[in-house]
């Protein structure tokens, strides 16, 4: 949700920062800036509507030179994607520009005084309120602007991760971060800003974090300084990270979210490795050990999610419900944080979020901190601010997800619930020896049956061509398979932009019904497990209907291939390792029909992969 990028140091830094906006495209891509200090102490800023290379077209033969400059891409909040409305905004003077991730939800107020004041505004957005306010209070206070930063960032209430240059001071960045991500990179004399990490790991692995209501002030002659709202020095460690170029590439993949479904065997393998112990059939989630005393006196999980990791937490429900023997509550967390929940110290609390910067899941764990309940984290993105919130956690270590349609993900945030429910299950004796050890095993073989299952893209991506055309798609499965009916209806709205709609199957008969006719396909997950026979009769009901059934199936079922209208084969498992394998072929389903009709899937329109404001 709009992606932040800066350098300062001895190396051009327009080349960097259009890098930079490319690896956080993912965030926003509406609109896209960037502003750059030349050697004459000329403050350029360059904004265009659409793309990052959009910006790069029409900047061409424009002065892009100098050693400091801040960059941004767009996910609009306040204002329509337009060149006005994009980032860096200008202060009037034009001595300030300053890029803005986040939300000022005081913005209204603050323009009307500032409008009171002579100021005048050439956008619609709540950023550019921003800087005219720091401005303004720099002027009217003749103080520096470190200190008008400062004011002006008490005055605001919402979320920001800002970053400022000014002409009068061409050697700096000031940057401050509040519920929405910024990190510093550190270099050889070089600093940069961004996002995430994935801007800055191609010049080097030293990375700070900074926390909520911090400033960074980077100088090009006395290095980082890091201070709070009220001007004390805060102190930071250096951390290192171990992302690599590769992981950021396509590797020969047309998009990335064909590489990351196909990534999936090895990630899955990652997220299993050193935790999953074949020989020794044991699984060890060291946060487990290290807190178990507190996870085994909870009286109820309640998991917190959004999006896709909402769906991931329905199955996590399952697997807990019946390892565990605990109750299980799934909420999204955008409901939960105003819902006056009943929360107690006796609550475990799973947050789940690929990004670890979702707006409302964050505030859902600071909800329930603040009544004393234990937080547990499933994260993705290493240092976010998820997984620094919470008490504990566990990383689902699939690498970067650069596609915004979540698919890696998932089934890495399914894998670690499994792993939870596995660990948990045996540590309170609710889960027998017999079915842990078959549990273990199987989802040891998960990431070979992935491979099995990925063998059958061109098969999915023929069948998928009748569907380019279709307007709705009702997606059905039962138990386990629920939630994965849920996700594979997301992934195709996402992406195709065909309205879609996951059902629990028994509950087609209370309403879905009645749009059953020949122009329905209705994708059944019809795989032989313990809701088999029902499911069957599912399918029956919409083909008496003349729906068009396209089932996924257990290799070797006769009897479906005989009723539905088109079967995708797939290798038997564990009712409840189902999701791993059976979320596949949907991903390929919806990433075909989206190809087919032309549409960017790595960057639908509307979304982001990131939403950090609520
Ligand atoms: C956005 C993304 C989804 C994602 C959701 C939650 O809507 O487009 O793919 O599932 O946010 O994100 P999180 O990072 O918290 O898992």
């Amino acid at each position: 949700m709009c992606g932040i990028v800066g350098y300062i140091g001895p190396q051009q830094a327009y080349p960097i920062l259009i890098k930079g906006l490319k690896r956080l495209e993912y965030r926003g891509y509406d609109s896209a800036g960037v502003a750059l200090m030349n050697d004459n102490q000329i403050l350029n800023v360059y904004k265009a509507k659409g793309k990052v290379s959009d910006l790069e077209s029409s900047i061409e033969k424009k002065d892009i030179s100098g050693t400091i400059g801040i960059a941004h891409t767009r996910w609009a909040t306040h204002g329509e994607p337009c060149q006005a409305n994009a980032h860096p905004h200008y202060s009037s003077s034009e001595n300030l520009a300053l890029i803005h991730n986040g939300i000022i939800e005081n913005y209204a107020v603050l323009k009307e005084k500032l409008q009171k004041n002579g100021y005048v505004f050439q956008s619609t957005t709540d950023t550019e309120v921003l800087v005219q306010l720091i401005e303004y209070i720099r002027v009217s206070h003749e103080i520096d602007l470190l200190s008008a930063v400062q004011l002006a960032l008490r005055t605001v209430v919402g979320a920001y991760a800002i970053a400022i240059l000014d002409r009068n001071n061409p050697d700096e960045i000031i940057a401050a971060r509040k519920s929405s991500p910024l990190v510093v990179g550190v270099g050889d004399n070089e600093f940069f800003l961004a996002s995430d990490a994935t801007p800055i790991v191609e010049y080097t692995n030293k990375v700070i974090y900074l926390d909520d209501e911090e400033i960074a002030v980077i100088n090009r002659n006395t290095g980082l300084k890091i201070v709070n709202l009220k001007n004390v020095e805060v102190d930071h460690a250096i951390q290192t990270v171990s992302l690599n170029l590769g992981q950021l590439e396509k590797n020969g993949f047309p998009h990335f979210m064909l590489k990351e479904i196909f990534d999936q065997p090895s990630c899955i393998m990652d997220c299993m490795r050193g935790r999953i112990n074949v020989e020794a059939n044991n699984v060890v989630l060291s946060a487990v050990i290290d807190h178990s005393e507190r996870l085994l006196a909870a009286k109820r999980f309640i998991i917190v999610a959004c999006g896709t990791s909402w769906h991931a937490a329905l199955i996590g429900k399952n697997l807990l419900e019946s390892f565990c023997r605990i109750p299980v509550e799934v909420e999204y967390a955008s409901e939960f944080r105003y819902r006056d929940p009943i929360l107690s110290a006796d609550d475990v609390v799973i947050a789940i979020s690929q990004s670890g910067e979702t707006a409302d899941t964050l505030a859902a764990i600071e909800l329930a901190r603040s009544k004393g309940a234990f937080i547990y984290g499933i994260c993705n993105v290493v240092g976010s601010s998820i997984a620094r919130a919470t008490h504990t956690g566990s990383y689902i270590h699939v690498g970067p997800e650069i596609g915004v349609a979540s698919t890696k993900a998932f089934t890495g945030q399914v894998t670690v619930l499994t792993m939870l429910a596995l660990t948990l299950g045996r540590l309170k004796k609710t889960l027998s020896e017999e079915r842990y050890l078959e549990t273990v095993k199987e989802l040891a073989s998960i990431p070979e049956k992935m491979k099995h299952v990925l063998e059958l893209n061109e098969k999915v991506k023929e069948l998928s061509k009748p569907f380019t055309y279709a307007h709705n798609f009702i997606y059905l499965g039962r138990g386990y398979s629920y939630p994965v009916a849920l996700e594979g209806a997301l992934k195709l709205k996402e992406i195709s932009y065909i309205h879609a709609e996951g059902y629990p199957a028994a509950e087609m008969k209370h309403g879905p019904i009645a749009l059953i006719d020949a122009e329905m396909p209705v994708v059944v997950i019809a795989t032989k497990n313990g809701m088999y026979e029902k499911v069957l009769s599912n399918i029956q009901e919409i083909k008496a209907r003349q729906g068009k059934v396209i089932a996924l199936v257990t290799e070797g079922d006769e009897i479906i291939a005989n009723v539905a209208d088109l079967c995708i084969e797939l290798p038997k498992t564990l009712e409840c390792l189902e999701p791993l394998i059976t979320s596949l072929p949907l991903q390929l389903l919806a990433y075909h029909i989206a190809v087919c009709k032309g549409k960017n899937v790595d960057q639908p329109r509307n979304l982001a992969k990131s939403v950090t404001v609520e």
